[in-house]
């Protein structure tokens, strides 16, 4: 029997391993975190990520061939394949600060795997890892080997947060790299029938090791261009008095260039898109290549844009202060489906809208206060380590309070923000919110998901990105 181990048990980790559980019934598939409560939650009826499909499939193989465990070396030593999915977080000081990865935590685990083995593996990178981990890696184990063979792959995630399982049972590929060496390859081979119990051949690459690590950057790179590019166009739009869905729409029409990743939002989130690019930007500027680092960059620079272009919509709008006005924001977490925030546009919203010292009234369904209070006290990056060695926050802000319902956060407000697409806002009775509003009454869409004609009518004053806007706002300056 084949036995597989996973180090973290993260948002990656989690998911792609109870689906290989799921797919092979004859494979052993262990799952290690150091983080106790974090394995205590896999064990229980309560798991600790939200992700639509994960509680179905966690419970029909846990305890058969699917484990999770704190007990990292034991499962370590006894696994034939190591997949490695544990943080690598942003660099705040020295070499490369705000760009380049931090790699304490893929060191210590690479030491670990060298210390605790006894026979030969293969160890997979599976989380986001800044560009030629691949090789460090294989330096480290290499050096510390005692004899015993490893061979490095580079096999990385491709799927999206809150359509996680779906992602997994039909990816749209499988990328696999490794040494071009005949150990390499059957390395490859090894991954490679592990897949083929349930991906189709073809949609199966191979290709060497830094090809691998690069396409996950690269790809990653090109899907948030396309939403900087989009957001782009939404401040025109705005500026015009044109619509940004319809444009949206038409150039995604063209099949070159497809309809997907045209949405204009209040910004990207998510643990991916900027760190990836980050460290895009520092490859090429080590590699000599500034035009190309400085091309990249300007897609971080958009979104930032947008955030503060949003912030600045909200104050103008409501006279250029909302300094103890009460603030609704509806969806904390980057995207709708999940209760993660990590990188989402709502923590850098709320800290402006708290700068001009709104009241803020947040609701959002899978995200808990504790985790709103860390968000807006942490600094930036520090959100990128394992959870016991994050600070916590005994300071809470104190103009931010956390309610379970929207008709609550939106009791008595000035304004309503809109962060993230939760399908439950579209149903929202926005008539039943105005009546308990203060006048007048503004709803700011940051996610483009409501009936602008039908909130006007109501009396709302209503701003939705790249829409022509309502005509109170024509006039209001759009960016400080
Ligand atoms: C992303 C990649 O899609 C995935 O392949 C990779 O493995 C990890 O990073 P994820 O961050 O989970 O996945 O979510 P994604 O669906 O890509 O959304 C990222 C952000 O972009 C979200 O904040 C989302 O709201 C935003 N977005 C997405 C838009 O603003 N507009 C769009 O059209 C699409
Ligand atoms: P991702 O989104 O890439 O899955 P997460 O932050 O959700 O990232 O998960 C990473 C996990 O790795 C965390 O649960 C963390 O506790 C775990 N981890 C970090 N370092 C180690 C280590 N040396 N051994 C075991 N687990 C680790």
């Amino acid at each position: 029997m084949v036995k597989i181990c996973c180090i973290g048990a993260g948002y990656v980790g989690g998911p792609t391993m109870a689906v290989i559980a799921l797919k092979c019934p004859s494979v052993e598939v262990a799952v290690v975190d150091i983080s106790v409560p974090r394995i205590a939650a896999w064990n229980s009826d309560q798991l600790p990520i939200y992700e639509p499909g994960l509680d179905g499939v966690v419970k029909q193989c846990r305890g058969k061939n699917l484990f999770f465990s704190t007990d990292v070396e034991k499962h370590v030593s006894e696994a034939d394949i190591v997949f490695v999915s544990v943080n690598t977080p942003t660099k705040t000081r020295g070499l490369g600060a705000g760009k380049a990865a931090d790699l304490t935590y893929w060191e210590s685990a690479a030491r670990m795997i060298a210390d605790v083995s006894k026979s030969d593996k293969i160890v997979v990178e599976k989380s986001t890892v800044p560009v030629k981990t691949a090789e460090a890696i294989e330096k480290i184990l290499t050096h510390n080997s005692k004899g015993i063979k490893f061979q490095i792959l580079s096999n990385p995630e491709f799927l999206a947060e809150g359509t996680a399982i779906s992602d997994l049972f039909n990816p749209d590929r499988v990328l696999i790299g490794g040494r071009e060496t005949p150990e390499g390859q059957k390395a490859i081979q090894a991954l490679k029938d592990v897949y083929a119990q349930w991906v189709p051949e073809d949609r199966i690459l191979t290709t060497n090791l830094w090809s691998a690590e690069l396409s996950k950057l690269a790809a990653n790179a090109f899907l948030a261009q396309r939403i900087s590019s989009v957001n782009a166009m939404s401040a025109l739009c705005e500026a015009t008095g044109a619509n940004v869905k319809q444009v949206s729409f038409a150039v995604g029409t063209d099949t070159r260039i497809g309809p997907k990743f045209l949405n204009a939002s209040v910004g990207f989130g998510g643990s991916c898109f900027q760190k990836d690019i980050l460290n895009l930007v520092y490859i090429c500027e080590c590699n000599g290549l500034p035009e190309v680092a400085e091309y990249w960059k300007q897609v971080i620079k958009i979104n930032d844009y947008q955030k503060n272009r949003f912030v600045n919509r909200v104050v103008a709008s409501m006279f250029n202060t909302v300094s103890n006005k009460k603030i609704a924001i509806l969806g904390f977490a980057f995207k709708k489906d999940t209760g993660d925030t990590r990188e989402t546009p709502a923590i850098d919203v709320c800290k402006g809208l708290l700068g001009d010292k709104a009241r803020l009234s947040i609701y959002d369904p899978q995200v808990t206060e504790d985790q709103i209070q860390r968000d807006l006290t942490m600094n930036k990056f520090d959100w990128d380590h394992p959870l016991h060695l994050q600070p916590m926050s005994p300071t809470t802000v104190k103009q931010v309070s956390v309610v379970w319902d929207a008709y609550e956060a939106t009791k008595d407000a000035h304004g309503v923000c809109i962060l993230t697409e939760w399908d439950e806002f579209k149903d929202l009775d926005f008539q039943r919110i105005y009546d308990n509003m203060q006048k007048p009454a503004f709803v700011f869409d940051g996610r483009n998901i409501i009936d602008v004609d039908k909130l006007r009518e109501i009396g709302f004053i209503v701003y939705s990105i790249g829409k022509p806007l309502d005509p109170w706002l024509k006039d209001m300056p759009a960016v400080a």
